[in-house]
């Protein structure tokens, strides 16, 4: 079977969120037919009410298309409550749990049998821990996970297929460990790397292939457009690179 995931991340509601490219791609959800939307981390600037409300109005425009599964990142958690409450995660979490419900690392079954399962890792920056691009961020050449070495080999060990992840604000796909195909979300916001344009990810994954498609904005235009795509093979636990380059549409 064929599973098509709409992933995105790092849309921060509050002041720098583009609102126009969120409202474009509020639009285009329908279209895209995805079996499920994943929204890997930072919904929020600052965790505040307000910012959480429009994140809340986002996903359930999503969820009316297909099952949407949201995990916190980094800005999503009130970690300067951490210092007043040494024992317990809870207050760190709780304007979070408030408006995308208690579980933090939740599950999704997509009919036919794909899983998705989240891994938390928005610890906060109070500990240095930072949500996770799984890989070295080309411009930013930083690693979001703390003890990346030890996490790449948990990733690759727990037998996924394919790695959704956000945090660095550029867009990637590559293959860790020659068996886990990675999508890393870019931004929707106007802190893009680099001042590339702002782009979402659209992961097509079949039995002996997986495809990421990088949508970006056009500004001018005001909407987004596929522009290019990264093909892996896939199959018996392995992932490989097929093409050298980005097969980009014309
Ligand atoms: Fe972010």
């Amino acid at each position: 079977m064929t599973v098509q995931l709409l992933h995105v991340a790092d849309l921060h509601f509050g002041g720098l969120a583009d609102i126009r490219q969120i409202e474009a791609l509020e639009h285009m959800i329908p279209d895209l037919r995805p079996d499920a939307v994943v929204v890997a981390g930072d919904l929020s600037q600052r965790a505040r009410h307000g910012e959480f409300q429009r994140a809340r109005a986002f996903v359930n425009t999503a969820s009316d298309t297909a099952p949407t599964l949201v995990i916190p990142g980094n800005h999503d958690v009130q970690w300067w409550w951490r210092p007043l409450v040494p024992f317990g995660k809870e207050p760190v979490y709780r304007k979070y749990r408030h408006y995308f419900g208690d579980e933090l690392a939740p599950t999704l079954t997509i009919p036919g049998g794909a899983v998705i399962a989240a891994a938390l890792t928005s610890h906060g920056v109070a500990w240095g821990s930072l949500t996770t691009n799984v890989l070295r961020g080309e411009i930013s050449q930083r690693m979001g996970l703390a003890h990346w070495r030890r996490a790449q080999q948990r990733i690759i060990e727990s037998g996924a297929d394919v790695v959704l992840c956000g945090h660095d604000h550029q867009e990637g796909a590559d293959v860790l460990g020659g068996k886990v195909v990675v999508s890393t979300a870019g931004t929707l916001s106007t802190r893009s790397r680099g001042t590339r344009p702002s782009c979402f990810n659209f992961v097509t994954i079949e039995p002996t292939a997986v495809h990421i498609t990088f949508f970006r904005w056009e500004g001018e235009r005001g909407r987004f457009r596929a522009s290019d795509t990264f093909a892996f093979g896939r199959g018996q636990g392995h992932a490989e690179r097929r093409d050298a380059a980005p097969v980009t549409s014309g």
